[in-house]
Parts: structure tokens; sequence; C-alpha cells
């Protein structure tokens, strides 16, 4: 399962690529909004500083306002992936862009018949959003399932499914669980995927046990 970064903060998204950690982003105007600056700047260093795709949304709700963003965005570098909204005008975008080669991601999607047909438009990515579901009251992970049982019922889809929206770490494990091919973590559950209590004391047992050994054996280095 790949894991994105789901964030335009410069910052984290160096710190968990220098772990290695990163295979792309995914970013939408809230997200760019709240770094501030100017988001020109700030996408086309994301585009260098990763490798692999990275999803800028558009915010043009109009067919043509979409490919024209759209067409500016891919400006930004190779592996920029074009983000529109789950619309009829989204979709019309989608084929176009996806015709022409331009790989896209369907943001915004909350059922399985939305994902089918981002599917058929020729998305390489659909974004369904668990945690929004889960806020209404809805099991997110369902659809994730719903959605991966119709992808895999037709081979010939070659969209990924990109979970977003992840609140917590079990979010991902059940998003692994089920098979899912992308998830997309805000910086704060990505810090704590990797944290374990247990982790913590194991550690500092070890380095007080050796401060101990050091106190009789000052001369000895590993
Ligand atoms: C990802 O593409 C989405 O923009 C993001 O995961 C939305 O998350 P939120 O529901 O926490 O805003």
């Amino acid at each position: 399962m790949k894991i994105f970064l789901d964030t335009a903060n410069l910052d984290s998204i160096r710190k968990y690529n220098d772990m290695g950690l990163l295979d792309g982003i995914t970013t939408n105007p809230s997200l760019m909004s709240k770094e501030g600056g100017n988001p020109k700047n700030v996408m086309e260093e994301i585009t260098k500083i990763i490798e692999g795709d990275v999803s800028l949304e558009v915010v043009s709700t109009e067919y043509s306002g979409m490919m024209d963003e759209g067409k500016r965005l891919r400006e930004y570098g190779d592996n920029v992936v074009v983000k529109v909204p789950m619309t009829p005008d989204g979709l019309k975008a989608c084929k176009s862009f996806s015709s022409d080669g331009i790989p896209v991601n369907v943001t915004l999607i909350f059922s399985a018949n939305q994902a089918l047909l981002a599917a058929k438009s020729g998305a390489r990515y659909v974004s369904p959003f668990i945690g929004r579901l889960d806020d209404v009251g809805q099991d997110g992970m369902n659809l994730i399932k719903d959605i991966k049982q119709i992808f895999d019922n037709y081979p010939q889809f070659k969209t990924q499914i990109l979970v977003a929206s992840i609140r917590h770490p079990v979010h991902v494990v059940d998003a692994a669980k089920i098979g899912a091919d992308v998830v997309t973590l805000p910086p704060a559950v990505l810090d704590k995927m990797m944290k374990h209590p247990l982790t913590k004391i194991g550690l500092e047992n070890f380095l007080a046990d050796w401060e101990k050994f050091k106190a009789t054996n000052p001369d000895v280095k590993i």
C-alpha cells in the first residue's frame, strides 16, 4: 500500500520524505490556504521534493476553467495529478485529461456509484472521504470495501483507491486489510503510527542499563 501525505506543509513533507515514507502528496484548497504565502511557490516546491504523484486541485467548477487550471498545474511538474471534484464537469474534465495522458484524482467521493463513474471517466485515483462519512454516522470503511469489491470484479478498471479523510491509525490498518491502493495521511496520523509506549519504555530501559554498565567500564565505546 502506498502512503501519501495529505498536506501542503513543506517542513512536514521534507521530514517524512527524508525517512523514505512518502510515495506521493495530496493537497486541496483548504490545505493550500492554511500554509499562506504564494501557493504557486509551494506547489512548485512540493513537486521538486517528491518524486511520486502530487495531487493539485482545481478551484473552477466549470469544465473550461478546470481544463485551463489543470493545464497550468501540470506546468509545475510531470508528477502532477490534476485533482477535480466529483461533479459532471469534473468527470468531463477527467475524461479529457485522461484521454490526453494526464492523470486525474477525482475527489469528494462519498458513494460506490461515484467511484464507479470516476473510474469509467478514466481517473487514476478515486478519493473516498472516510472520516467525513464517519462524522455523519456512516461507516466510511464500508465504502472502501464496496469500491474494492467493485474494482476487483472489473479488472479493466485501472483506477486506484486513494483512501482520504483519514483521522487515526486504525483507519490505516483497516484500509490495508481491505487492500486499498493508497492512504493519504495528515502528518499527525503518520506521526502516531510510528509511536508505541512499549518502544519508548524499552529504549529508556536499554539506555539506563547501558549507563550503569558505563559507570564501571568508562572506556568502553560502541
Ligand atoms: C484528500 O485528498 C482530502 O483532501 C483530505 O483527505 C480531506 O480530509 P479531511 O476530511 O480531514 O479534510
